[in-house]
Parts: C-alpha cells; structure tokens; sequence
C-alpha cells in the first residue's frame, strides 16, 4: 500500500524493446510496436486510475527518422490509429491530450488527427497525457535559446534577467513539472535525448521488461520502488 503523497506526480516512460520482444517470438519488428501499443493503453489507463497528474510517453524521437522507411510508415500508421482510436477512453477517462516536440515535421495526416484529440480534450481535467512526437532534448533546448535570443532582440527580456525560470518558460514543457520518475523498459542504461533539461532531479527506475510486456504489474514494482526512495535535490538528509 502506497500512500497518494508518495506517488509520483509525473511519470515519463522510454517505451523501448519493442523490436527485441517481437524478435524474441519471432514476429516482424512492426508486431513490437504493435503489441506496445496495446502497453501504451494499459499503462494510460492505469495511471489514470492512480491518479497521477501527468504521464510523458517517448513515443517517436528525432533519432527515429534514421530507421527504415517503412517502419517509419508504419509507426506513424500506428500512431494515427491510435489517436482516432483512442478518443473515446481519453473522453470517458477525462484525460487531456499535449504533445512536445517539433510536431511540424510529423506527417500532415498524423498532425491533423492529434490536432483534433488535442483540441477536443483541452477541457478534460484529469490526468495529462503527453507524447513526445518528433522530440529530441537538445533540439528542444535549441529552440528554447532561439526564442530567448528573439525575445532579446526584440527587447522583451534583456540577457541579464534570463535565469533557469526564464529559461523553462521557452521549452514545449513550459507549462508542466518536471518528471518525478523516468521508467526506462528494454534494459538500456541511457536517456537517449529524453527531456535533458527536465530530469535533472528526476529518480530513474530502469526494467529489463520490454515494452511490449511491460503491465499493472510492473508500473507498480516502479511506483513502489520510487515510493521508497529520498529525494534530497541535492540538500541533505531532512
Ligand atoms: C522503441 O522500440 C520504441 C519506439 C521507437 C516507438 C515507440 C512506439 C510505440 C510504443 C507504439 C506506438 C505509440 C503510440 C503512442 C501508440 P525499439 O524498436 O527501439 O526496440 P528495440 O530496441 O528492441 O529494437
């Protein structure tokens, strides 16, 4: 039994192993994804039943342009479905739907159909779902130093007052805190460009469970292993 001050406000997932699981049962790559995404539905769901306030989910990065094309077409088919399909529970959940990342370069299909589950659950007041689309860290901490430099051109800010503050309010993440626990499935010691800026105190919880099979049961070995750590920010020992 966890109590609610113990759980994490904000969970951020590296969905990663897809393509490992479906090796590992002899299946097409695309079966990986397929499976995880029926991971990213259980897992919504059951944060939303935990009451968690916001679950960030590292669904495509700028790095995946690199893969095959047809797998490329395949994820962005996939995710399509997904947000035509999903409409209804995030309705029915009350769960508000934000993306990050340069959601520009996605495909217009793609943009389109995540324009509309957004706009469509701007009201909805429970958990916030966010998906990181065409995301990367450092190209987000760019586009935020880009902005800051117009802002300073223009006259807006000078450069004596940007501070850390200032600084998060120009990242896509402006409007969110910070992940309090960064799962990682697939077994991989890495952060791969996920939110750099964000977890700077985050609490990382690394699985060997691939994505595809990751449940219940494992969110909840994560929520209790983050429930029983001490967060000192750096300070000491309370
Ligand atoms: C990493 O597995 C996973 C991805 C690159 C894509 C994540 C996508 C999904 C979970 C499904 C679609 C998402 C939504 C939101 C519906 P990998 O292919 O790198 O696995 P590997 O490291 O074993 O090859």
């Amino acid at each position: 039994m966890i109590e609610n001050g113990c759980l994490p406000s904000h969970i951020a997932i590296i969905m990663d192993g897809n393509g490992r699981w479906a090796r590992q049962q002899g299946f097409a790559r695309f079966r990986g994804h397929k499976q995880g995404a029926e991971s990213v539905r259980e897992i919504t769901r059951e944060c939303s039943k935990k009451q968690i306030k916001q679950l960030t989910l590292y669904a495509f990065s700028q790095e995946n342009w690199r893969r095959p094309q047809r797998e490329i077409n395949l994820l962005m088919g996939l995710l399509k479905n997904y947000l035509v399909n999903e409409r209804k529970e995030i309705k029915e959940n009350n769960i508000r739907l934000t993306a990050i990342g340069r959601i520009y370069g996605l495909p217009e299909d793609v943009q389109r159909e995540l324009t509309i589950s957004i706009e469509e659950s701007k009201n909805n007041t429970g958990m916030v779902l966010c998906l990181a689309l065409n995301y990367g860290g450092r190209s987000e901490i760019v586009d935020a130093a880009k902005n800051i430099a117009e802002s300073v051109k223009l006259g807006k800010i000078t450069t004596e007052e940007i501070t850390e503050e200032i600084f998060k309010k120009y990242l896509y993440t402006c409007d969110m805190a910070d992940p309090d626990l960064l799962i990682r499935t697939g077994g991989e010691m890495r952060v791969s460009n996920f939110l750099l800026w964000e977890i700077s105190y985050t609490e990382l919880w690394v699985t060997p469970v691939c994505w595809p099979d990751f449940k219940k049961v494992h969110l909840e070995e994560a929520i209790y292993d983050y429930a029983h750590r001490e967060r000192r920010f750096g300070g000491l020992r309370a």
